[in-house]
């Protein structure tokens, strides 16, 4: 029976769909993560199948990776391609800048390397991810598990000179244990409500040694497709 699909799976659907008619044949493509990324990944099987589309695709999560595998996108690592020419992926938050918060699905950091390594990143998300200014989503920050709890006190120390107005972090977990990123790091949820200079902010954490990452993305997308509950789509 097919699932029933909510007002927001319709909007993120609306903006993969648009995401989709940018692929041509012979690009290599990173794949993002997430459920937004999820029905780019769907819909790039259906032309694979449909019109024998030939792509390449690098995901960035295992489970992205699996989902992939199984509607028959041809796969490859992000060194086999080399570059990619364009990357599709969700977030968490963006603003009208397309600074973006990701990480809520734990790959921010190979969502980062695959995104850099892209002629074109564009974001697919629907509206209610569009902010005047980020913050509201806590900031994921993947970190290295040893001295996790130093790691914590300094990177809170440190928001201290940030322009934020919530300064508490904790550790992600999955269950009764902390969440282990498919780099076999720790991620720290940062509740700071408001970002006021996300560069400074950016900065200051990957200055930290036990900091591998933030889901900073600033300067990164060059485009966002904003999905709609009515099934449509706009491009920023
Ligand atoms: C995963 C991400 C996702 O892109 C982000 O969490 C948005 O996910 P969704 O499309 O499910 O709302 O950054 O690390």
């Amino acid at each position: 029976m097919a699932k029933t699909l909510t007002a927001a799976d319709i909007a993120k659907r609306a903006a993969a769909r648009e995401a989709v008619k940018l692929v041509e044949s012979g690009m290599r493509l990173g794949l993002g993560t997430g459920s937004t990324a999820a029905w780019f990944v769907e819909l790039l099987g259906e032309r694979i199948r449909e019109e024998g589309l030939k792509v390449t695709g690098t995901p960035t999560s295992e489970r992205t990776a699996r989902l992939a595998a199984r509607l028959g996108v041809p796969l490859v690592t992000l060194d086999e391609a080399g570059w990619l020419d364009l990357t599709v992926d969700g977030a968490d938050e963006f603003d009208a800048a397309l600074t973006l918060i990701k990480g809520g699905g734990g790959a921010l950091l190979q969502e980062k390397i695959v995104a850099v390594a892209s002629d074109r990143m564009v974001v697919i998300a629907d509206e209610t991810k569009q902010v005047e200014t980020l913050g509201a989503f806590p900031l994921p920050v993947e970190i290295v598990p040893f001295g996790w709890e130093t790691t914590k006190a300094i990177v809170e120390e440190m928001l201290e000179d940030m322009d934020v107005d919530g300064r508490s972090s904790t550790l992600r977990m999955a269950k009764d244990a902390p969440y282990v990123t498919d780099c076999g790091h720790y991620i720290l949820d940062l509740h700071l409500r408001r970002i006021g200079d996300p560069e400074d902010l950016s900065g200051a954490l990957n200055a930290i040694p036990g900091v591998v990452e933030n889901g900073l993305f600033i300067e990164i997308a060059d485009m966002a497709v904003v999905g709609h509950e009515d099934d449509t789509a706009t491009t920023i």
